[in-house]
C-alpha cells in the first residue's frame, strides 16, 4: 500500500537526501545476493563455523575507543559480511553519515538537522547549523550548567529558608527522563552521596508521592526537563510540585525561583509556568529528546557527577562519534553491530534483540535503549513516505545479568524463538568484593558459549541422562550474540556505550531508509488522552462519540470513581 506521500510537505533538502538515488531496499543488489547466502547458511551450525576457522574468535573482532566487540559468535561468514558491509555501501551510508555531520535536515518529516554529535564536540571544534557554528552555543549551556552544579553542590546556592539544596529531582518524561536516570545510576559510583536525586516521570501521582514524600521542600530543587515544555506528564507532575513547595512555603511565591529550574527549548512556556528564564538551560530543536542526556537534559547528571566527570562523558561520545564518522566500515563498530542486527531482522526473521548489560549500575540501560531503539527505528513508513516491505526496528529488551539467567534466559537458551543477544560487560569492577567480579565475568563467558554452542544428544547421553530425558536436556545452541568488552564503567565509558547504539540505529535506519529521528507515532494517543481527560472529570454524563468500548469504559470508570 502507497502511504500519502503526496501529502507530506516535500522539503527541498528531504528531496536532496533522496536523490541520493538508493533504490528499494530489494532492488539493492547485496539485498538479493544476502537472501541467495542465507538460504545456504541458515541450517550452518556455529560448532561447524569454529571448527573450520581455528582462529575466527580472534579475527572476527574489532576493537576502538576502548570497546572491545567479539561479533565472531554470530551466524555470519566473511562472505556474509562481505555482502552487507556492500549493501551499506549501496544504501549510501556513507553519504548519510556525512549528511548528518554536515548538520543537513535529515529528519525530513520534522524538516530538521539531527546534531546530537554537536552536542559533545569539543570546544573550538566548528559544526555548522543554517551556516552557524552551534559548538560556542553548546559550551556556553555547559558553562551555565557547570556553574550551578558547582554553587549547588558546594552550598551556595540556597533554598528559600536558607538551607542548602540536598535534594534534586528532575520531571521529565522519555528523553527527558530515560537518559537523566539511567546516567545517574550508571554513575552513581560518581556521584556526590551526601545528595539524593529521584526522578518523576509517570502522570500517576504515585510517582510524585513517592519522590517526595520524605523530603524537605526547603532542601529540594526541581528540575523541570522538557523540550517542548507542553508534555501532559511533565507539566502536571511541574504544576504538583510547585504547590507542594508553595504549601510548604506558606504560597511564598519568590521560593520558585530557588526551588525550581528549567531545561527546555521553549523559553516562552518556561517564563508562563513561572520560572525565572535566568534558571533556564536551553537545547535546540535539532536535538531529538532520546538524544538529548548529553545536553542540558543531563543537568542531573552533572549535580550528581559534577562538571568534569560529565565533560569526561562527553569526551567519551566524542570519541565514538569520531570512530563512526571515520573508521573504515569493516571495522567500525556500530556499522558491524548495525548490519549484523539487519541481518537477523530481515533474513533470519528475528522480532527482538535483548540486551544484558553484567553491571548492576547498568540496570536502567535496556529501558534507556527501548526509547532510543523503537522510537527511532519504529516506522513503516520510508523517507519518501512509502510503505515498507521489509522489517524495521526489533524489540529491545534486557535485565542485567546474572539476574536475567535466573528468569528468561531459559526461552533464550530453549525456545522456538532466536534471540540474538548483545552481552556488556567491564573488565575491572568499581566495587571488589573477594570472587564476586570473576564470577560475574565467568556467567558472561558461560552465557555466550552455551548459546553458541549447546550441548548435543550424545553428550547428554555421555552424561548418564535416561534417554527419555535426554531432549529436554539438550541444547541446540547456535544462538548468536555479541560480546562487548569495556575496562571499567567511567563516565566516559558510558559515553562511548551510549554513542555506540545511538550509531548502531543510525546505520540501520539508513539502510531501511526511514526517518529514525520523528517519532509521529506517539501523536494520536496523546491526542486522544486530550479528548477523554474532560469526558472523564465532566460533572455531567457527556455525550460520547468513542466506539462502543471505549465507550462503555468511560461509562464504568465514572460510575465507578462516583462521577454520576
Ligand atoms: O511522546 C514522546 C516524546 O515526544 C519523546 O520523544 C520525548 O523524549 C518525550 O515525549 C518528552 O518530550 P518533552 O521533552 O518535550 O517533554
Amino acid at each position: 500500500m502507497a502511504v500519502a506521500s503526496s501529502q507530506r510537505k516535500r522539503t527541498p533538502e528531504s528531496a536532496a537526501i533522496r536523490s541520493a538515488n538508493v533504490p528499494p531496499l530489494h532492488r539493492r543488489p547485496a539485498w538479493a545476493l544476502l537472501d541467495q547466502h542465507y538460504q545456504k547458511l541458515k541450517r550452518v551450525h556455529l560448532r561447524q563455523l569454529f571448527a573450520d576457522d581455528h582462529r575466527r574468535g580472534e579475527r572476527l573482532t574489532s576493537e576502538a575507543a576502548g570497546v572491545y566487540l567479539d561479533y565472531s559468535k554470530n551466524r555470519i561468514t566473511d562472505e556474509t559480511l562481505q555482502l552487507l558491509l556492500q549493501l551499506a555501501q549501496e544504501s549510501g551510508l556513507r553519504d548519510r553519515i556525512d549528511a548528518m555531520f554536515r548538520g543537513d535536515k535529515i529528519n525530513v518529516s520534522e524538516n530538521r538537522s539531527v546534531l546530537h554529535v554537536a552536542l559533545r564536540a569539543p570546544r573550538g571544534a566548528t559544526i555548522l547549523h543554517d551556516g552557524r557554528n552551534v559548538v560556542p552555543d553548546v559550551h556556553a549551556v555547559l558553562d551555565k550548567m557547570a556553574d550551578f552544579s558547582a554553587r549547588v553542590r558546594s552550598g551556595q546556592w540556597k533554598g528559600q529558608t536558607g538551607k542548602r539544596i540536598r535534594n534534586v529531582i528532575n520531571i521529565g518524561i522519555g528523553g527527558s527522563d530515560l537518559g537523566p536516570v539511567m546516567a545517574y545510576e550508571a554513575l552513581r559510583h560518581y556521584s556526590d552521596r551526601r545528595m539524593t536525586f529521584r526522578f518523576v516521570s509517570n502522570v500517576d501521582g504515585t510517582d510524585f508521592a513517592e519522590a517526595v514524600r520524605d523530603l524537605d521542600p526547603g532542601e529540594t530543587l526541581f528540575i523541570i526537563s522538557s523540550k517542548t515544555f507542553t508534555t501532559l506528564e511533565t507539566m502536571t507532575n511541574a504544576r504538583t510540585a510547585r504547590e507542594w513547595l508553595l504549601s510548604a512555603m506558606k504560597g511564598e511565591t519568590a521560593a520558585v525561583a530557588r526551588h525550581f529550574v528549567a531545561v527546555s527549548t521553549n523559553t516562552k512556556e518556561v517564563a508562563k509556568f513561572g520560572i525565572d528564564t535566568t534558571n533556564m538551560f536551553g537545547f535546540w530543536d535539532w536535538v531529538g529528546g532520546r538524544y538529548s542526556m548529553d545536553s542540558a537534559i543531563g543537568l542531573s547528571t552533572m549535580l550528581a557527577i559534577g562538571p568534569d566527570n560529565f565533560r569526561a562523558m562527553l569526551g567519551g561520545f566524542h570519541e565514538m562519534d569520531e570512530h563512526f564518522r571515520s573508521t573504515p566500515f569493516e571495522r567500525n563498530l556500530p556499522v558491524l553491530i548495525g548490519l549484523i542486527g539487519i541481518w537477523y531482522n530481515d533474513f533470519f526473521g528475528a522480532q527482538t534483540v535483548a540486551v544484558l548489560p553484567y553491571e548492576q549500575y547498568l540496570k536502567r540501560f535496556p529501558a534507556y535503549l527501548q526509547q532510543l531503539t523503537m522510537e527511532s527505528n519504529g516506522k513503516h513508513v520510508t523517507l519518501d513516505g512509502m510503505q515498507v516491505d521489509y522489517d524495521t526496528g526489533p524489540i529491545f529488551w534486557g535485565e542485567p545479568g546474572t539476574n536475567g539467567q535466573h528468569s528468561f534466559y531459559q526461552l533464550i537458551h530453549q525456545g522456538t524463538r532466536l534471540i540474538p543477544c548483545d552481552f556488556i560487560a567491564f573488565t575491572k569492577p568499581l566495587n571488589p568484593l573477594g570472587r564476586h567480579h570473576d564470577m560475574l565475568i565467568a556467567n558472561v563467558f558461560a552465557q555466550t558459549e552455551a548459546l553458541a554452542f549447546g550441548k548435543t544428544a550424545d553428550q547428554v547421553k555421555a552424561e548418564g541422562t535416561p534417554d527419555w530425558l535426554v531432549p529436554h536436556r539438550l541444547f541446540e545452541g547456535n544462538r548468536p550474540s555479541n560480546t562487548i568488552l569495556l575496562d571499567a564503567l567511567t563516565p566516559a565509558a558510558l559515553g562511548k556505550l551510549v554513542a555506540l547504539y545511538e550509531h548502531v540505529v543510525f546505520t540501520q535506519g539508513a539502510i531501511w531508509q526511514i526517518d529514525s529521528f520523528d517519532q509521529w507515532g506517539v501523536e494520536l494517543g496523546k491526542a486522544l488522552a486530550q479528548r477523554i481527560i474532560p469526558e472523564l472529570e465532566s460533572a455531567t454524563e457527556p455525550k460520547l462519540e468513542h466506539d462502543s468500548s471505549t465507550n462503555a469504559l468511560i461509562r464504568r470508570y465514572r460510575k465507578l470513581k462516583g462521577a454520576v
